[in-house]
């Protein structure tokens, strides 16, 4: 399996922001990791323009092919832009938008409708995992948000948990390991077909200084990268670490 480094702009960039993308293509022309920037919708295209050899991907889309959703995007819509992946069910979705695992799953089958890999977050709050029911609630997240199993189109999962992001708080690396180990042992039931060729990432907080070490987890194949995948100099350190894990 090729391990995955994404990036996740959120709601960052500009036209001129764009010019780290031409410096990452150009610095990581024949990388040994797929290599994935997310910018906002508006950019997608323009990115395309720009990342040679990396790939494309969009942060959210619908569910529906097309209809009367004012301000949305489909998938086959991100498509026609040159992406190739989607994120779906980010925390930040989740959250803020009232997305639930039904509704996160059907993007996910929208997404592979529409030929686009869909890159499935999942992750518990901080509150569950002091309750101890992390495991709990990623496994009914599993459950709920990823394709069914009769499908063997490609998807990814992305543990990110809440909590780590966007706060420089980072899981212990045991914590790390035990939902890494968790979803791959609950895909190898689900989805038996596609389950050790499923890019299992991490994502909350991964830096320069820190990536190394996460992809040392045994069942960690990348990260969902926010704040340092905005600038070139931040996200090559990651991609090399990706790349010597
Ligand atoms: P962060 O974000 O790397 O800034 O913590 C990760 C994400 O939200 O995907």
């Amino acid at each position: 399996m090729r391990k995955i480094a994404a990036g996740n702009w959120k709601m960052h960039g500009s036209r001129l922001q764009l010019d780290h993308i031409k410096a990452l293509a150009e610095r990581h022309k024949e990388a040994a990791c797929d290599i994935i920037i997310c910018p906002p919708a508006a950019f997608v295209s323009l990115a395309r323009d720009y990342a040679g050899p990396l790939e494309i991907g969009a942060q959210d889309c619908h569910s529906e092919e097309k209809g009367a959703y004012t301000g949305d995007i489909s998938a086959q819509m991100l498509a026609e832009l040159g992406a190739t992946h989607v994120i779906v069910g980010h925390s930040e979705r989740r959250a803020g938008h009232g997305e639930s695992n039904a509704t996160v799953c059907a993007k996910a089958r929208a997404a592979q409708k529409a030929g686009l890999i869909p890159i499935i977050c999942i992750g518990e709050t901080l509150e569950e995992r002091k309750a101890g029911a992390a495991q709990h609630v990623i496994k009914e997240q599993l459950d709920d948000s990823l394709p069914e199993a009769s499908d063997s189109t490609p998807f990814v999962v992305a543990y990110e948990p809440v909590w780590a992001i966007g706060t420089g708080m980072v899981p212990r690396l045991e914590e790390i390991d035990e939902i890494h180990q968790l979803c791959r042992s609950e895909l190898r039931r689900s989805h038996p077909m596609l389950a050790d060729e499923t890019p299992l990432l991490y994502g909350g907080s991964v830096k320069g200084s820190n990536a190394a070490e996460i992809f040392s987890v045994a069942d960690v194949d990348g990260a969902l990268v926010g704040g340092a995948s905005l600038k070139a100099e931040d996200f090559s350190p990651i991609i090399e670490a990706l790349e010597q894990s």
